[in-house]
């Protein structure tokens, strides 16, 4: 099978884009550009979640029109997956006309499986969900992502029997058939699972939230913001008739953060049960990104707009950053120190020095000439194993190993007392290895920082290499005094 589906979370276009939904970005990118390198025919989606009341409320607060106020932000995540270089080729939005058809035909399709049923119970606005009795204790009542008492509510939704599936989920996860990373996060689920799930309601009264799509044949609701945004991933695949669907669901890896893991660990499973479907082969769960060591958040004043990294560092700096830097299986934090040592130490003095001085001891003793370059034989089974296991930040530290050790290996043979010696054979034969190695280095490099690894190519791949090169990563002399903000 050479047909590779790849998803993000569709991010909630109430706020401006963040290090949360950058750090998204650049793990699936990564992912989807390794598919690439192996040749898989890659459909990478993101897209944006537009429906429901914080949104509705929000575009209301700033008194603007609500489809307007969607369109502008939505832009912003596309203009961040451009800034950050992500490829993905598809982007969904849930105002789409063809996610909106789409979902009221799976609605129908669905509907044998729902039962109305009047829900009491707990709400929180800000994560358009209903929280159990124990949830509501263990927090003393308080939603701990908002801040606010949760709201007691009563309304007659549409129901859809969850419960029904979790042992077939809970049998798919053990029988490894839906792969959840890391396993910690496997286990949560297991044991979620194992406690039983309530049914969900998968509607709204249309009075209470008008921003939705309409329940076809109940005028009086509007389907559950989290239930339809589920579907994005199957609806922007033209499901249920388009040869995309049936060419590349189920996906290959689905990439969420941890507070929206269940949703995808779980809900959207049964979804798919419901449906008939294949479950996706891979959910990929990362942690949270904090600021300064502290949480990231609008009310904090800490927040920080990706753009401003990008802007200050380049593209593939922040790249690093966040692929290296933040642990790919647990949380992690950005500051502007941690990122200037980053850059620093590691792109600039390990990574680029490395090219630099290659480049000019080939142009001083072999004019630039580097002729054929034998392949190296590094063993590149961790790296690959590391990538395919989601250890994304393992897999850079294997390809700085070999920075550091090619580095050394130049100080060690010394190329320039060679030369000295008048040893041709061998001066060419070491500098063959170095570049050959670089171009190894560059190939590995690919995925993770596209331009730096081009870059590289096109200059050690050239018959004579260029006599001056632009310092890739030049020094930041100064470390500027850094503001959160
Ligand atoms: N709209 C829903 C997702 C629907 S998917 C069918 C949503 N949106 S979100 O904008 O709140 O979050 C989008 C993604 O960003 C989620 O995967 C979420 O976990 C991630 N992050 C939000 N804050 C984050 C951090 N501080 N750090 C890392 N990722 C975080 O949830």
């Amino acid at each position: 099978m050479n047909q590779f589906y790849i998803t993000t979370s569709i991010p909630y276009v109430n706020g401006e884009p963040h290090l949360g939904h950058a750090l998204e970005f650049i793990l699936a990118d990564s992912m989807a550009r390794y598919a690439r390198e192996l040749n898989k025919q890659v459909i990478f989606s993101t897209g944006t979640d537009e429906h429901g009341s914080k949104i509705y409320n929000k575009a209301k607060d700033l008194k603007l029109d609500v489809q307007d106020f969607v369109n502008q932000t939505s832009d912003q995540f596309k203009k961040l997956a451009k800034d950050l270089n992500v490829s993905n080729n598809r982007f969904v939005r849930t105002t789409d006309q063809n996610h909106i058809d789409r979902v009221q035909l799976i609605w129908q399709k669905m509907s044998k499986d729902f039962y109305k049923s009047k829900y009491i119970g707990w709400y929180c606005d800000g994560d358009e969900a209903y929280f159990t009795d124990s949830e509501v204790r263990e927090n003393n009542g308080i939603c701990p992502n908002h801040n606010k008492p949760f709201e007691k509510i009563e309304e007659e939704n549409y129901f859809f029997p969850l419960s029904k599936y979790s042992e077939k989920i809970y049998q798919a996860i053990i029988d490894n058939k839906f792969k959840i990373y890391p396993k910690g996060k496997r286990n949560e689920m297991l044991s979620f699972l194992n406690d039983g799930l309530e049914d969900i309601s998968v509607s709204r009264p249309i009075k209470k939230v008008p921003w939705g799509i309409e329940v076809p044949g109940d005028k009086k609701q509007t389907i559950y913001v989290w239930f339809e945004a589920l579907l994005n991933y199957i609806t922007v695949l033209g499901y249920p008739e388009h040869s995309d669907f049936q060419q590349y669901w189920p996906a290959n890896i689905q990439v969420v953060g941890k507070d929206i893991a269940r949703f995808h660990a779980i809900i959207l499973p049964a979804i798919l049960m419901s449906l008939d479907l294949e479950l996706p082969q891979n959910l990929y769960i990362h942690g949270f990104v904090s600021v300064n060591g502290k949480k990231m958040g609008k009310s904090l004043g800490n927040s920080i707009n990706p753009t401003q990294i990008i802007k200050k560092y380049g593209v593939d700096p922040t790249r690093y950053y966040f692929l290296r830097h933040i642990s790919s299986s647990s949380d992690g934090d950005f500051s502007f120190e941690a990122m200037d040592d980053a850059y620093n130490n590691e792109l600039a003095n390990e990574l680029g020095n490395l090219i630099q001085r290659s480049l000019v001891m080939i142009n001083k003793y072999l004019n630039g000439e580097i002729g054929s370059i034998p392949p190296p034989e590094h063993d590149i089974i961790p790296y690959k194993r590391a990538i395919e296991a989601f250890h994304l930040d393992q897999a850079l530290d294997e390809v700085f190993k070999q920075v550091r050790s090619l580095n050394q290996y130049i100080d060690e043979t010394k190329p320039w007392v060679i030369a000295k010696q008048n040893d041709k054979d061998h001066l060419k034969e070491v500098l063959e290895y170095l570049a050959s190695s670089i171009l190894e280095i560059a190939f590995l490099l690919k995925p993770f920082l596209p331009e730096t690894s081009k870059k590289i190519e096109d200059i050690f791949k050239s018959k004579k290499l260029p006599s001056k090169l632009e310092i890739l990563f030049p020094k930041l002399e100064e470390p500027a005094k850094h503001e959160a903000n």
